[in-house]
């Protein structure tokens, strides 16, 4: 079963449900992500401020969704980094998408960046996560043009399209193993 961390839109999530993967619960570090209200599963925020420190908050999420079924992870636009209490939990078994041909471009402003460096192709890449900003062994990698008149928004679209089909046939060959 799946879990699936948020933290914005929720469109990646809404391809896994569109692709009829078995989502079991859906959480996220902010209460008013609209990615919550996407699907029909036990979704709920884990806020920091509610915790004594980031370990105890994510040792609560970790504990959430272990009690709802999950073994795999999938960050879906999830814009915290997991501290070990929660990777301890899921060694393996947590992966993030993200709007860049890693290692280029870590970070929560990729898309940006690449328009700003002039780069001329961009892609979208599903990894494994381990401590660090996007740094976990690549498990696929999809190219995408950018065009000259992109703006981030544009690029972003153009990116997320490609998104939409590549996680959802990781986590399917992820759920197979
Ligand atoms: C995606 O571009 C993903 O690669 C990045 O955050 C964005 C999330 O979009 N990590 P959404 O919330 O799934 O619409």
């Amino acid at each position: 079963m799946i879990g699936v961390l948020v933290s914005g839109e929720g469109t990646n999530l809404q391809a896994l449900a569109d692709a009829g993967l078995p989502i079991a619960a859906v959480a996220s570090n902010r209460h008013d992500a609209r990615a919550l209200a996407r699907v029909s599963v036990p979704s709920r925020s884990f806020e920091l401020a509610d915790y004594d420190s980031r370990e105890a908050r994510d040792a609560a999420m970790a504990d959430w969704l272990r009690e709802r079924g999950v073994t795999l992870v999938v960050l879906a636009g999830y814009m915290h980094l997991l501290t070990p209490p929660f990777l301890e939990r899921f060694p393996d078994a947590i992966v993030n998408v993200h709007p860049s041909l890693l290692p280029s471009f870590p970070g929560a402003h990729a898309v940006e960046e690449q328009l700003a460096a002039g780069v001329t192709e961009s892609g979208a890449t599903v990894h494994l996560v381990d401590s660090g900003v996007d740094s976990g062994p690549i498990l696929a990698q999809e190219r995408v043009p950018v065009l000259e008149d992109d703006t981030a928004e544009t690029l972003h679209e153009r990116i997320k399209a490609v998104e939409h089909e590549l996680l959802p046939k990781v986590v399917r060959e992820l759920c197979a193993r």
